[in-house]
């Protein structure tokens, strides 16, 4: 069952400017889908669309059966939620408790039922040491956290995470990923993210592939991601298990079976310092 259908969607902020130009793309109910693109392919523009921030030009947007328009967009927002590249304009609490708890008065959880919820969201994303803290005092990275941990407790259906790790440090990054894994796992929660990690597109569910606001492709990443010209078309880096079986094929490992560790690690060596 598909929960988002986006069916000949175009979109111009400025007139005679598409930054969509027609796209149509299905996405399952439950995977974890990933959307890739150059920068200003129009990643974000389609995020916004989604949640109904930008008005189509043309195309007709469905989530969960319902179509996207200015009287079901805030039925809409009960399912859909988003936490974007930047923070900064995500924030309205006085403080990161208050934050957390926006959506799910928005929701209309119940209020004895709230702290709880935000102490448990905010123990997951490591931010639980600031929950009186002032928003806009936290870093870009520990933003996003706050705003993560926003989304991710107000138990929507679909969550689109626009580029929304990129401030974290690396192990920041790998622990939310985690997190936002195992919640996918555990529920119905279909996830799109929006990211230029190639090894997160790799282990995704499905991939739509961005450029110059045209789909140039979607499917199964075992699929897509092995047509490198497209790839390239696309400004993409190549998946590392593809680069690596591209530096095995180099030594022709297959073929000569007298062929030296030494020019094996080599050729591994120089693909990592080429990277
Ligand atoms: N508010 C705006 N007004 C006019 N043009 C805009 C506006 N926001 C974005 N654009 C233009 O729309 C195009 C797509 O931008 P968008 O932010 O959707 O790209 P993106 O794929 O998210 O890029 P990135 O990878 O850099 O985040 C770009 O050419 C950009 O300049
Ligand atoms: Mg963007």
């Amino acid at each position: 069952m598909n929960i988002v259908n986006v069916e000949n969607l175009s979109f111009s902020y400025e007139e005679n400017i598409e930054v969509l130009k027609d796209i149509s793309f299905k996405i399952k109910k439950g995977s974890y889908t990933t959307i890739v693109g150059h920068n200003g392919s129009g990643k974000s523009t389609l995020a916004k669309l989604l949640m109904g921030l930008l008005k189509a030009d043309k195309g007709i947007i469905t989530i969960k059966d319902i179509i996207l328009n200015e009287d079901s967009v805030y039925e809409i927002r009960d399912y859909v939620g988003v936490v974007f590249q930047n923070p900064d304009n995500q924030f309205i609490g006085s403080t990161v408790a208050d934050d957390i708890a926006f959506g799910l008065e928005n929701k209309l959880v119940e209020s004895e039922k709230m702290p709880a919820i935000i102490e448990t969201y905010a123990q997951k994303v490591g931010m639980f040491p600031y929950l009186q803290s002032e928003p806009t005092k936290l870093s870009g990275g520990q933003k996003q956290r706050v705003a993560i941990a926003g989304v991710l407790a107000m138990d929507l259906n679909v969550i689109i995470f626009d580029e929304a790790t990129s401030m974290l440090d690396p192990k920041g990054k790998e622990d939310i990923k985690t997190l936002i894994k195992e919640l996918h796992i555990n529920s119905e929660m279909t996830i799109i993210s929006i990211t230029h990690d190639m090894e997160e597109v790799t282990n995704s569910d499905f991939v739509v592939i961005l450029s110059d606001g045209k789909v140039l492709d979607s499917g199964e990443p075992s699929t897509v991601l092995y047509k490198e010209d497209l790839l390239k078309q696309a400004k993409l880096d190549l998946p590392y298990a593809l680069k690596l079986q591209k530096a095995l094929e180099a030594v022709d490992l297959k073929v000569d079976k007298n062929i030296q560790l030494e020019e094996v690690v080599e050729n591994l060596c120089q693909l990592y310092l080429n990277d």
